[in-house]
């Protein structure tokens, strides 16, 4: 009763369009809150929980076998790419949307995702539109920017997902004191995570302006996986499903390896596929949910789903994604939590849901300094908006990069190389401390460079270190 009353009040604190949306982002919110309260224990019971039989988790390389498809242009014209946009820069250190930070030859990540799909639309005469979520904290640059695509061949769409309030950890009241975003007021709004991309989509008017355009599936992925790129096997796949047995949601799920721990995994659950957090899994369970012997997949985000079914669930009323409670501590000390959902949650309420296992390459995300340098270099060639491994690396694995918080910032990371260096035949490397990279340096074996403190090493132009530690005056 309390947090009808806050909200309530928040709303009055306004009026006009922002009063307007809001008070539907408060339905939501009420939702999901209510949902909270009602909670008792895990969402899920272990025991219950089965590995995925395996003719729900279809081989990436026979779905490809069925040989290129044909009528793709039909296929394309029933396709919407969207990006799930609503997330900042900040844990790159940068301010703004992470779509707009450059990746690749000075492309950012929007820039690679427009050339893809503009690449698409020409190749096969086609019209696939891009659709971006935004969020409260991305809409107005990321609108700026897009002025840029005005003249490229591909229709992009915005919607922006829903804007919850904060709340106070004990009190469970939200921190904010009026609808705006100014001030100690700015931490008291969030972005309640991609599983609110079901609710926006179709209250945004957008899902039905694009089923009214004939369009059918919707390839969702995050904006920061370069290897989401639009697969024109399983879009044949879903296309080629007879009406009876219509696939409604699929899942790109790929092999866990040892530094995967963290992904949601898929299990089967109440003859059901579903997506497992590790959020979900009780703490006893932790170490288990980890092993890469149990879960050998993780979802790598790229979801496939049907356009009516998103509706119908929509109209229903029917999606209750588990609920994931975020606690932050706010700079003042103050802690929250957020109550957030993820868009791969929603897989059990679909029919015929698959799982595809696709290779590594179709999961290339950029979250840290470490996964910028690889796809800078050499070990990556860009085509159409597309990174692929460069054929002139022998082995097929990326090396492991760890580089130190001196470079944690996009824009430390940029100072500190003059030019980006080979890699190719890289296995391993460890930066720490203050280091400087001169040109062309080239990389090979494992290297580890450590400048301890008060240290600073500066790798001179056209070094080849090969199976080196360089340290302090150290080198061996
Ligand atoms: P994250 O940045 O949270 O990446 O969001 P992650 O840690 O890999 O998280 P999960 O496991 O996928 O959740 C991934 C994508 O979702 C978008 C981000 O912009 C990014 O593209 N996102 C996230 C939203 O659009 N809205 C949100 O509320 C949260």
């Amino acid at each position: 009763k309390t947090m009808h009353e806050e909200l309530e009040k928040l709303l009055q604190s306004s009026t006009g369009p922002e009063a307007q949306i809001s008070k539907k982002d408060f339905e939501g919110f009420r939702c999901i809150f209510h949902r909270f309260l009602q909670r008792k224990g895990p969402s899920v019971e272990w025991s219950k929980i089965q590995r995925p039989p395996e003719d729900l988790i279809l081989s990436y390389e026979k779905i490809k076998a069925q040989g290129r498809p044909e009528g793709i242009t039909s296929s394309l014209n029933k396709l919407v790419v969207l990006k799930l946009n609503g997330g900042l820069g900040t844990s790159m250190g940068c301010k703004g949307p992470k779509s707009l930070i450059s990746v690749s030859n000075d492309n950012t990540f929007l820039d690679l995702t427009v050339q893809q799909i503009e690449h698409l639309n020409k190749t096969f005469n086609a019209d696939v539109p891009l659709v971006l979520m935004n969020s409260f904290n991305t809409d107005e640059d990321t609108k700026k920017i897009l002025q840029k695509y005005t003249h490229h061949r591909v229709k992009i769409h915005t919607f922006n997902q829903s804007r919850y309030p904060r709340i106070n950890k004990e009190s469970l009241l939200p921190i904010a004191s009026d609808l705006g975003m100014k001030g100690a007021n700015a931490d008291a709004w969030y972005p309640p995570g991609h599983g609110d991309i079901y609710a926006s989509f179709h209250n945004s008017g957008l899902l039905d302006t694009l089923l009214a355009q004939g369009k059918e599936y919707v390839f969702v992925s995050n904006i920061d996986n370069l290897g989401a790129t639009v697969d024109l096997s399983i879009l044949h796949h879903l296309m080629s499903q007879p009406a009876s047995r219509r696939c409604e949601f699929i899942m790109e799920v790929t092999n866990k390896t040892r530094s995967d721990v963290k992904g949601g995994t898929l299990i089967q659950y109440e003859d059901h596929l579903r997506l497992l957090e590790i959020a979900q899994v009780p703490k006893d369970h932790v170490d288990e949910f980890k092993s890469v012997t149990k879960f050998k997949i993780f979802n790598t985000n790229n979801l496939w789903i049907s356009l009516p079914a998103i509706k119908r669930l929509q109209q229903q009323n029917t999606l209750d994604l588990e609920i994931i409670v975020n606690p932050k501590s706010l700079d003042g000390g103050l802690s929250v939590i957020q109550l957030e959902t993820a868009v791969g949650a929603a897989i059990k309420c679909f029919d015929n849901a698959l799982g595809v296992n696709v290779p590594r390459s179709r999961f290339l995300p950029v979250k840290t300094s470490s996964d910028l340098l690889l796809v800078m270099s050499n070990l990556y060639s860009l085509e159409a908006g597309s990174l692929t491994m460069s054929k002139r690396r022998e082995f097929p694995s990326t090396p492991h990069v760890k580089l130190g918080s001196s470079f944690t910032k996009v824009q430390d990371f940029l100072k500190r190389f003059e030019n980006i260096p080979d890699m190719l035949e890289l296995d391993h490397l460890t930066v720490s401390g203050d280091v400087t990279f001169g040109k062309n340096v080239s990389l090979k074996g494992t290297v580890i460079i450590i400048a301890n403190h008060g240290d600073r090493i500066d790798i001179p132009a056209g070094a080849v270190l090969e199976n080196k530690i360089v340290s302090g005056n150290l080198r061996i």
